[in-house]
Parts: structure tokens; C-alpha cells; sequence
């Protein structure tokens, strides 16, 4: 056929000029081949649809201050954005292990990973939880030299709708870092009870109004009123908040969203229990002056890393833990509005 006979085919359209919905970011969901259109909207201090942008890595490099033959570990792969940051400090000697319990987002990182160079002799993924960190030594009978966790869930997560992370857009109410195993948020507020359910949002996020929010969803449940997507429990919420004045429910229903849907994320993915064990684990995995660093995104969180290193720090199985939380540049929080709340603490292990 010539190229007049050819019929023409339009590239499926999305309505209005610039894309909204996650799943029509085509350029932003190809980096690669849009790398020019991708950095700039990086220079707006905006994260691409699919894409995370990774916090701290000067500092977190300048604290590991990695040599070529080490062993470590990335706690957290997300995107990678750290891991080839470390990887690159490695000049190809030595070895980075690589774990998340997401089994959606590592495949497209190891790719990723692999496509920029990376083979299994430097670099090795594992879908594992951070809280079984004793089981990479065990198999492959290393200690590290550097580990890095960086709390939470990545951009790609959250800007997924089909994850369930967002109240922003709508989708289904599921909240799992991991898809294929452990119950959805949806099903999760269908067992709680009442009390349970004011525990979690007071307990994992400090909300305000958990006593509010947790008979409304009771009610929603008396009433057989679904609760099953994202937007739905943004309603359920925005109608507990009714009370409110008027000119402070906008703001009020905002925030409280934040707070209910990391809270579920939180109870559901067991996050302080998988934080608990990795700090317990840590100085049994880590080599002798190993050293390791944590980004944490609420106070929950860094009370659990600040309370681990003083403790062991005392018993001297850290020789040095970070004084002060280190936080991110203001210049970066500009840049990167998602790492405005990130804290960064850190230990050396001790020699033994
Ligand atoms: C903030 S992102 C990490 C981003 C990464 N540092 C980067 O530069 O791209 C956090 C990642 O940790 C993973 N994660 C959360 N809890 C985990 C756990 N207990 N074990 C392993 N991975 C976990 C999430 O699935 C997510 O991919």
C-alpha cells in the first residue's frame, strides 16, 4: 500500500490541551523517549506521571560516602532514584541489594536499572520486606556496608489511581504497597469497629476528628452506603467534617483526607511493625563502622528511628547517631514540593 492509500490513525486523543488523567501522561509515562519534555516539567517542581523524584541524594551520598568494593543495600528501590546514585559511587566494584515489597514498580526499576547498565554483578532486586533484612545476610552471607531506607511510598504509587493512594482522584480504595497479597483499605474499614477505627486515624496520623470520622463511616456501613473508591471515603469524610464552619471545611476535609488515607496505608501495610523490626535488625546486618540512613515522613515514624539509635547508641552498638533531624534545602523543598516533611537521621555501627 502507498503512503496515500495508507489510512490515516489518530493517536487515541484525551480531551483539552494538556493531559490530566495519570493514564493519558503518555509523555511523562515514557521518559526515555520524551526525556526533554520530562525534565522540564521537573524544572517546574513538578514530579511526572510514573516518575519519583528522589530526596536528599547529595546529603544521603555525602553521609555514606560509598567506595568502590562496598556492599549495601537499598531498603526501599521505589524508583531507583537513590540505588543509581549509590551504584554510581560503586565505579563497578562492589554490590547493591536492592528490596520492595512492590511487585508492580521493582519489575519497571530493575529494567530501568539494567537498561542504564547495571547487571546482576553489581546490583540485585529482591521483593522483600525491609522487616526480613536479616534474611539477605543469611543468604548470601554479607554484612553492608551502607544501607539506606526511605520511608513511605514512592510518586508512582501515589499518582496511580488504579493504587488507591490518592483522595485527589478516583479509583479503587486499596492502599496496598502490595496488590497481590493482605486485605484493601476497602475491606479494612468494613472490619474495624467503631473504637478500632478512631485508634488508627488517632494513633498513625494524630488526626482531630477521628471520633467524627469513625462514626460516619459506621454509619455509612449501617446505611449499606458503599465505601469502596477513593472518592467515596473523601465523602464520607468531607460529610463527618460538616460541622465545621463553612469557610474552614475545604481546608479541614484536605487535611484530614491526608491523614485517614496514610493512616490506613499504614495499618494495612503493618508499616510500624516492618519499621520495628528493620531497627532491631539493623546493627546484627550492618558491618563493623557500617552506616545507615533513614528518611522518614511523619513524627510517628522518626520518633520510632530517633528512639532505636539512642538506645543502641547507649549500649554502644552505634559509635554515632545523628544529633538533630537533617532536613532537606529549602532551594530542594522548592524544587520538590514532596520533600517538604522529609526528616533524615543516621548511625555508624560501631566495631565489634
Ligand atoms: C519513598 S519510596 C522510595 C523511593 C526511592 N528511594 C527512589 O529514589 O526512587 C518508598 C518505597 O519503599 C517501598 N516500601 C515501603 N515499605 C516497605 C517495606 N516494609 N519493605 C520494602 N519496601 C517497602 C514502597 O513500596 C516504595 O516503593
Amino acid at each position: 500500500m502507498d503512503e496515500q492509500q495508507t489510512p490515516h490513525k489518530r493517536r487515541v486523543r484525551y480531551s483539552g490541551t494538556h493531559p490530566k488523567r495519570f493514564e493519558e501522561k503518555y509523555k511523562e509515562l515514557n521518559p526515555e523517549k520524551y526525556a526533554e519534555d520530562v525534565q522540564r516539567i521537573i524544572e517546574k517542581g513538578h514530579t511526572p506521571a510514573g516518575m519519583h523524584i528522589s530526596i536528599m541524594v547529595q546529603e544521603i551520598l555525602d553521609f555514606l560516602d560509598i567506595k568502590p568494593g562496598q556492599v549495601g543495600l537499598d531498603a526501599t528501590l521505589g524508583y531507583g532514584g537513590h540505588t543509581r546514585a549509590m551504584l554510581a559511587k560503586l565505579q563497578g566494584n562492589g554490590h547493591i541489594y536492592g528490596l520492595d515489597v512492590d511487585p508492580i514498580e521493582s519489575v519497571k526499576t530493575e529494567k530501568r536499572l539494567r537498561d542504564a547498565g547495571f547487571d546482576e554483578t553489581i546490583f540485585t532486586v529482591r521483593l522483600q520486606n525491609f522487616a526480613d533484612i536479616d534474611r539477605v545476610t543469611q543468604d548470601t552471607g554479607r554484612k553492608f556496608d551502607f544501607i539506606l531506607a526511605d520511608l513511605g511510598v514512592s510518586s508512582m504509587q501515589i499518582d496511580d489511581p488504579k493504587r488507591g493512594f490518592s483522595y485527589k482522584v478516583d479509583g479503587p480504595l486499596d492502599l496496598r504497597l502490595n496488590p497481590e497479597t493482605g486485605v484493601s483499605g476497602a475491606e479494612r474499614l468494613q472490619e474495624l469497629t467503631r473504637q478500632e477505627l478512631q485508634h488508627m486515624f488517632t494513633e498513625n496520623a494524630d488526626e482531630p476528628y477521628a471520633q467524627q470520622i469513625a462514626d460516619n463511616i459506621m454509619k455509612w456501613r449501617y446505611m449499606w452506603k458503599p465505601i469502596e473508591t477513593t472518592t467515596q471515603l473523601r465523602d464520607c469524610i468531607a460529610e463527618a467534617l460538616a460541622f465545621l464552619p463553612k469557610h474552614e471545611q475545604k481546608e479541614a476535609v484536605k487535611k484530614s483526607c491526608q491523614r485517614c488515607f496514610q493512616a490506613i496505608r499504614i495499618d494495612i501495610n503493618g508499616e510500624f511493625d516492618a519499621l520495628y523490626a528493620f531497627l532491631e535488625k539493623l546493627p546484627d546486618v550492618l558491618a563493623p563502622n557500617g552506616k545507615v540512613a533513614i528518611l522518614t515522613f511523619h513524627s510517628g515514624e522518626d520518633r520510632m528511628v530517633k528512639k532505636a539509635f539512642q538506645t543502641f547508641e547507649r549500649q554502644g552498638v552505634y559509635k554515632e547517631v545523628a544529633r538533630d533531624i537533617i532536613r532537606p534545602s529549602a532551594e530542594e523543598c522548592i524544587r520538590n514540593s514532596r520533600a517538604k516533611s522529609t526528616k533524615m537521621r543516621w548511625a555508624i555501627r560501631a566495631e565489634d
